[in-house]
């Protein structure tokens, strides 16, 4: 076996994004592309040699060649042993859990979370350091920067090796241990829910739950939680079956992509309790019977009623959201004395928090929810943190909700996204708004009074790091905001996302449609953005 050097030329757009390096799968089948990353990633990691890492993907389309590469580029780095999901299996959640118990250098994560997989869909690479979250700015400006040069990788001269068999296996001088993608994870869910009370609710008879995994990751998982441990009927689980082009769905856990389950808990026979998860597992969506949950009134019932849970019972350090997530988990906070954190859209923003031990739980609007258990968001863990406070409560999720609604009051929310912009339209867009921020504050615009208007920017309070430009905000005197942002995690065009929120008190004026109750806000944010002339839209693409 020998290692072999391959010279190469640099490719030019390997910058990663929000969540690692995500393009379409021609893109990264262009000659060299994935080597000349993960070199990048070898390159860029100090000490390293003969240190763990894990790696495992969501299963799509190019997940098992992938990872026969970086195991042949492993070896011949001098990495001293890789812990690889079966058949190439592991939802991100996982890998942040595997490196955390196994006490790994770090792990590459194969994935583009909930875009679209197959021949023509998308694929993604991310690093994750040894706290189990996503790598830090620093990591990532470092590999990007080393990407532009590169001009060599190494690979060693070997056959494939079998990705289906668990047990370990000799490639070079690093051993691979091909371990069961579940079992780690399911241990540690075991170890923060009662799995007791969820199990006497889900085997009741009373209780009907649909988990929709979209053909993606969280199916073995789901399979082995809900119906082997927590004794719900075989059938709870749809689209459990992993696929390389997700069935040609996209599996994105939202209203509009989870069109199944949104069948399923909003028809006539409607189920209790509907959830569902993203390609990678992290997202999640929770419904109750014909009742959505926003994520960020989900990650504000969670910090509320986390004292029901045997993993939580001692109470939260704190909570952190990013920033375009609603103030709805700031008011649990105040009311709770909890220390609340303000971050910039990306869960890498969260790891510094948690680990400093300043915030117990945190939250996007974007579907994802998790805590210090490890330093991934995590989807299948906020289904089962909801079941446990359903078995808990005995009440229906809209009960628990409304519950919720009357001692907080309701932050009505919405995000309106305009995908496929041109960038030069989207940038325009941003810059227009970037202009107008000084002239802002005082103005009225229809019934409201704009309060403050500027660009977040964010200070971690760990490592005093700042990131700057990360989102206009425009925000009311009554506490109403507006923000936007371009998305970072496309790979077509650009995203322009447009987030609405505005607070309600009163209890009679609760529950109305988010959209009605929005109305004024959102035409002032087409007002103020002029987004119909610039990007020739009359409607947003997606809202949620
Ligand atoms: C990924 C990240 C999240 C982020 C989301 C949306 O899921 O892990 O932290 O909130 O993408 O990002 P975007 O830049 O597309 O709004
Ligand atoms: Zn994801």
């Amino acid at each position: 076996m020998t290692v072999r050097t391959e010279l190469t030329q640099p490719y030019s757009d390997q910058k990663p994004g929000t969540s690692g390096l995500r393009k379409q799968v021609p893109i990264f089948q262009k000659i060299h592309y994935l080597e000349n990353f993960i070199q990048s990633i070898f390159d860029s990691l100090e000490g390293c040699q003969g240190q763990t890492l894990v790696v495992g993907g969501d299963g799509r389309y190019f997940n098992r060649p992938a990872i026969q590469t970086i195991l042949k580029m492993a070896a011949a780095n001098g990495i001293g042993r890789v812990l690889v999901g079966q058949s190439g299996i592991l939802s991100t959640p996982a890998v942040s859990c595997i490196i955390r118990k196994y006490k790994a250098f770090g792990g590459i994560v194969l994935s583009a979370s909930h875009n679209p997989g197959g021949p023509q869909g998308d694929f993604g690479v991310k690093y994750n350091i040894g706290n189990g979250g996503p790598a830090p700015e620093k990591v990532t400006d470092a590999i990007y920067d080393r990407s532009k040069v590169i001009d060599q990788y190494q690979i060693l001269d070997n056959e494939d090796i079998d990705l289906d068999q668990l047990g370990t296996v000799q490639l070079g001088s690093m051993t691979v241990e091909v371990v069961d993608s579940v079992a780690d994870y399911t241990e540690l869910m075991e170890s923060l829910f009662d799995f007791g009370k969820i199990k006497q609710l889900l085997s009741s008879g009373k209780f009907r739950m649909c988990m929709d995994s979209m053909h993606a990751v969280t199916g073995p998982y789901a399979h082995e939680m809900f119906e082997g441990r927590l004794g719900a009927p075989a059938g709870t689980v749809i689209n459990g079956k992993p696929l390389e082009d997700f069935g040609g769905g996209h599996p994105d856990p939202n209203l509009v992509y989870a069109h199944e389950l949104v069948e399923i808990a909003f028809g006539d026979d409607a189920v209790d309790f509907g959830a569902a998860s993203d390609g990678d597992g992290d997202r999640n969506m929770i419904l109750g019977k014909k009742f959505f949950v926003t994520p960020s009134d989900s990650l504000a019932v969670m910090a509320a009623n986390a004292h029901l849970i045997p993993g939580y019972k001692d109470g939260l350090a704190g909570v952190a959201r990013s920033m375009p997530t609603s103030q709805a988990v700031d008011r649990v906070a105040e009311k709770l004395g909890l220390d609340c954190y303000e971050t910039p859209t990306g869960w890498k923003f969260f790891g510094n928090l948690l680990d400093a031990d300043k915030a117990t739980l945190c939250g996007e609007e974007s579907f994802g929810t998790s805590s210090n258990h490890i330093r991934e968001k995590d989807g299948l863990w906020a289904v089962l943190f909801w079941l446990n406070i359903v078995a808990e409560r005995q009440q229906s999720v809209e009960e628990i909700v409304t519950d919720h609604w009357k001692t907080y009051g309701q932050n009505y929310y919405s995000r309106h996204d305009y995908e496929g912009v041109a960038s030069d339209k989207a940038n325009t867009l941003m810059d227009n708004l970037r202009s107008a921020l000084p002239s802002m504050p005082g103005k009225k615009l229809k019934s409201y009074t704009v309060e403050y208007a500027d660009d977040f920017s964010y200070t971690d309070p760990v490592d005093g790091s700042t990131s700057a430009k990360q989102g206009i905000r425009i925000g009311f005197t009554d506490g109403s905001r507006i923000v936007f942002r371009l998305s970072g995690t496309g790979t077509q065009g650009a995203t322009v996302r447009v987030y609405i929120e505005s607070y309600e008190a009163d209890a009679s004026k609760h529950g109305v449609d988010p959209q009605e109750a929005l109305g004024e806000l959102v035409a002032i944010a087409n007002q103020v953005a002029q987004i119909r002339s610039l990007t020739g839209m009359d409607k947003p693409t997606v809202i949620t």
